[in-house]
């Protein structure tokens, strides 16, 4: 942190873009994983215990743009000779040699021919964070095929993120094992993709589409949009949208490593990234995270995994020693949701931004973000003997303490995920009025209360 901010003096000394001497790091769900990993090699297993079993939720490694970001960050390209010009009549403010390296930069045409698909970078992330397990646990690759389990949803970026977390975890091991294949559904690791309620009332929703708006109408990202206008100095008018393709361009093409620069970057100011980070965040919180009371039930579906599997353990009936699965941003930040975590007081909303705000796709949906539970075996036998480690991108987290929940710590937190149901998709099933804050009606309210009255004097 202090870094960081040492970082940012420097920058707005300098004001040219190339000079800077770090650069800002965080962009939002396009953010490289080293940029805020931590190191699962670092933290002690706790005293008098030995890792019996591990299991992960991953995200995809860095990947190309979609479609119709591609297409966005095309079209922004045609501005390339414009801004040039521009510079060499002497209108704009940019520094020559950020215009030289915006002179030198090419399009990477590796993004039209495989879009979405999973970067070398990508592939390197999963690699190097099952190595650093594989490093950390080495006992844990003496097994035989029927102890480990992949499974990656049904995309190239996440199949193929399989395969290199494979790779890394049996380098120079006896082992060869392959992922499971993918699933056309999957209700564990992608249960959102045929929930209609989601799909309906969260993904394609109005609240989601009026907060990007309200965060577009902001007087900071409107002085953003000027500013940018004003910096590049070309006549072309540049939408509200204009500039957020600017900025796709920006993050794609430097997050192949944590210190490239792309010259796009230069149309920013550190203070325009700033700015420009929080609308993953506010659309993130709206379609994935705590904005609907959807997403915290979509997340519980991997934990119900989680927890049937170490228990499995503990109670002798499974010898899984790895447990991994690949998917997507969007379902760690529900999982994120159901464990109750980076929850703000307050929820995000596109016309503030909260700049001590915990939920933050930079840290939190970064490409190969990533949860690693670790079960311990201590001392004794017996379930009571056993300690569960959480960690998030290779860092404890406030869940567990870094010396483990206790068996029954653990199961006091994620038994109840075993219960639960995907029964709340379908669009007939009756919304428990407690858990939609969003549309409280009074009415229907005491009508819940009177139907758990019935079902306790019908228990009696
Ligand atoms: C082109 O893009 C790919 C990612 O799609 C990247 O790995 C590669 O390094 C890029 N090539 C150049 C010359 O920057
Ligand atoms: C692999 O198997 C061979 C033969 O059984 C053995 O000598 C070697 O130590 C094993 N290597 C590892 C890394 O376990
Ligand atoms: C667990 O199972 C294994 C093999 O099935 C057996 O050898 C072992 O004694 C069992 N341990 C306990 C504590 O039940």
């Amino acid at each position: 942190m202090l870094l960081l901010l040492f970082c940012a003096v420097l920058f707005s000394v300098e004001g040219c873009y190339w000079s800077a001497q770090c650069p800002y790091g965080l962009y939002s769900s396009k953010t490289p994983y080293e940029t805020v990993r931590g190191d699962i090699r670092d933290y002690a297993v706790p005293q008098n215990c030995q890792a019996v079993s591990i299991w992960t939720i991953n995200r995809h490694g860095n990947r190309n743009p979609g479609n119709s970001v591609t297409t966005a960050m095309k079209a922004m390209v045609n501005l390339k000779n414009e801004i040039i010009a521009s510079y060499d009549a002497g209108r704009g403010q940019m520094c020559a040699q950020d215009i030289d390296e915006l002179r030198r930069w090419n399009w990477n045409d590796t993004m039209d021919v495989s879009q979405s698909f999973l970067t070398g970078t990508g592939y390197e992330e999963l690699y190097d964070i099952a190595k650093r397990i594989r490093q950390k646990y080495p006992h844990l690759l003496e097994g035989s095929d029927q102890d480990y389990y992949f499974r990656p949803t049904n995309e190239q970026r996440t199949i193929t993120s399989a395969m290199a977390f494979v790779h890394g975890l049996t380098d120079g091991t006896n082992l060869t094992l392959q992922a499971d294949k993918e699933r056309k559904k999957d209700e564990v690791i992608r249960p959102y993709e045929n929930c209609d309620r989601y799909q309906e009332d969260v993904k394609n929703g109005q609240a989601l589409e009026d907060e990007i708006a309200a965060y577009h109408r902001t007087a900071e990202y409107v002085a953003v949009q000027n500013a940018v206008q004003q910096r590049l100095g070309i006549t072309t008018q540049l939408s509200t949208e204009d500039v957020y393709s600017l900025y796709e361009l920006c993050r794609f093409y430097r997050s192949w490593t944590e210190n490239l620069r792309s010259p796009w970057c230069a149309a920013f100011t550190e203070q325009d990234l700033v700015v420009l980070e929080y609308r993953d965040d506010v659309r993130h919180y709206h379609r994935n995270g705590y904005g609907s009371w959807v997403n915290v039930n979509l997340g519980a579906a991997p934990l119900r995994d989680l927890y049937k599997t170490f228990e499995a353990v503990v109670e002798n009936q499974s010898s899984r020693k790895v447990v991994s699965y690949f998917t997507h941003d969007t379902m760690l930040e529900m999982v994120f949701c159901a464990m109750g975590i980076f929850k703000d007081a307050t929820p995000l909303r596109g016309a503030t931004r909260d700049v001590n705000r915990l939920w933050r796709t930079s840290y939190i949906g970064a490409f190969s973000v990533n949860i690693i539970a670790v079960l311990n075996r201590c001392g004794a036998t017996g379930p009571q003997s056993y300690r569960v480690q959480i960690f998030i991108n290779e860092k404890p987290t406030e869940l567990c303490p870094l010396e483990g929940c206790s068996w029954q710590e653990f199961m006091n937190k994620f038994q109840p995920f075993l219960t639960s149901t995907l029964d709340f998709c379908s669009r007939d099933y009756r919304v428990p009025v407690a858990d939609s804050a969003g549309d409280f009606k009074g009415y229907l309210h005491w009508l819940v209360i009177l139907q758990i009255i019935l079902i306790q004097i019908w228990r009696l």
